[in-house]
């Protein structure tokens, strides 16, 4: 197997309908935090069920079958299993790009960072929900948990490794999320995944900011996109590539298809987006197979099926990746193909997987052409 080829743009050029550009595992459920939105209900002591390190390593042999794609170990929170050094160091011998994504908790230390770093560690994603302790750590259910993150990353960059930040929109910080932004800054992240709530787990409808304070969440990330010493990524705001082409669009004096006709001479920024089961897949602690981990709808088990066709021919996987199977609004949106809104959260706000996306609040005009990505 070779290492995908890379687009002028820098991204690997991966046929979504093969493999994922991007595999998650959820190492284990098991985490000291209480987040009262967590999508997987963290409980501290591991579900018995969960992949076994013999397990964890014949996933890892499955997901390196796809090629050299890049693969992050989340939670719960991953430093919550003990053979978590040696999963990690498998995963960077098979010559899967790894990152983690641990908790900001007292485990997460140099002690614990350091074997993988030795074994080749570059990028860590931690939490931050809140500027303040008041703010972050009424949202993670622990007090401390604040300064276990802060202190987390500054370990973390003390190693050398790239910091994400990851931060949830809610109601409780809608107010904060610049305090968040300065902070990333003087922190040196290089990343910051500003992630939409889906009210799925422990996560609730109630807690979601509405449509249009969203769509200008989406509008400041993109004006602060321009200055920011660190690169800006949504997670499940699909609809930020709408945001995103439009306003450059305007920008330049030019139509949303000729920004994309741009975009695929420059490199493809703008193509199509990865989205649940279309570029991205999730397994689950106990080895389920997911289109996300905000969308649990199980197409099999790594124990029991070959993860490579499950992912390529499974009937709900093939359908993600069908924008003309979409439904309400996102049927008949332009950005169909660069969009696709939230599966998950369309899911778990309706019970259809296929239906519009409730956070966006553009209003398509019917019978329009999708703009090609
Ligand atoms: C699943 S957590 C795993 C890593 C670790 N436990 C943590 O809290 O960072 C990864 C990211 O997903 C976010 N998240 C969890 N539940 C969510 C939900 N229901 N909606 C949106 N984001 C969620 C978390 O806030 C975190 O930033």
């Amino acid at each position: 197997m070779t290492a995908p080829a890379r687009l002028p743009g820098g991204r690997p050029a991966v046929d979504y309908s093969q493999a994922p550009l991007i595999t998650i595992w959820e190492t284990t459920r098991a985490c000291d935090l209480a987040c009262i939105h967590c999508r997987a209900s963290a409980q501290t002591l591991p579900d018995p069920a969960q992949l076994t390190q013999e397990d964890g390593y014949r996933l890892l042999d499955a997901v390196r079958r796809f090629g050299r794609s890049l693969f992050v170990m989340t939670g719960g929170d991953p430093l919550k299993r003990p053979d978590i050094a040696d999963l990690f160091a498998y995963a960077m011998d098979r010559g899967l790009v790894t990152a983690l994504s641990p908790s900001g908790t007292p485990l997460l230390t140099r002690d614990r960072l350091e074997p993988m770093v030795r074994a080749g560690l570059r990028t860590v994603s931690i939490s931050v929900d809140g500027s303040t302790a008041a703010i972050h750590d009424a949202f993670r259910g622990v007090p401390g948990s604040f300064g276990w993150s802060t202190a987390g990353i500054r370990v973390a960059k003390e190693l050398g490794l790239e910091v994400q930040i990851n931060t949830t929109v809610s109601r409780y910080n809608l107010d904060d999320l610049s305090a968040v932004a300065d902070l990333a800054t003087r922190v040196g992240a290089s990343r910051w995944s500003v992630f939409f709530l889906v009210p799925t787990g422990r996560g609730q409808a109630s807690d979601m900011v509405s449509a249009p304070e969203g769509e200008r969440v989406l509008n400041w990330l993109y004006d602060l996109s321009r200055t920011a010493p660190f690169h800006v990524k949504t997670t499940e705001a699909q609809h930020y590539r709408r945001v995103a082409i439009e306003r450059e669009a305007a920008e330049q004096g030019i139509s949303p298809a000729e920004v994309l006709e741009r975009s695929r001479t420059a490199g493809g920024r703008f193509a199509p987006g990865v989205n649940s089961g279309n570029g991205f897949l999730f397994i689950s602690h106990r080895g389920d197979i997911l289109p996300s981990g905000f969308l649990p709808l199980s197409a099999g088990n790594v124990k029991e099926d070959d993860l490579v066709r499950v992912y390529r021919e499974d009937p709900v996987f093939k359908r993600l990746r069908d924008p003309s199977q979409l439904h309400g609004r996102c049927a008949t949106c332009p950005y169909r193909v660069v969009c696709g809104g939230s599966r998950s959260r369309a899911y778990a706000t309706t019970g259809d997987y296929l239906a519009e996306d409730p956070a966006c609040p553009f209003e398509p005009r019917a019978g329009g052409a999708a703009l090609a990505a």
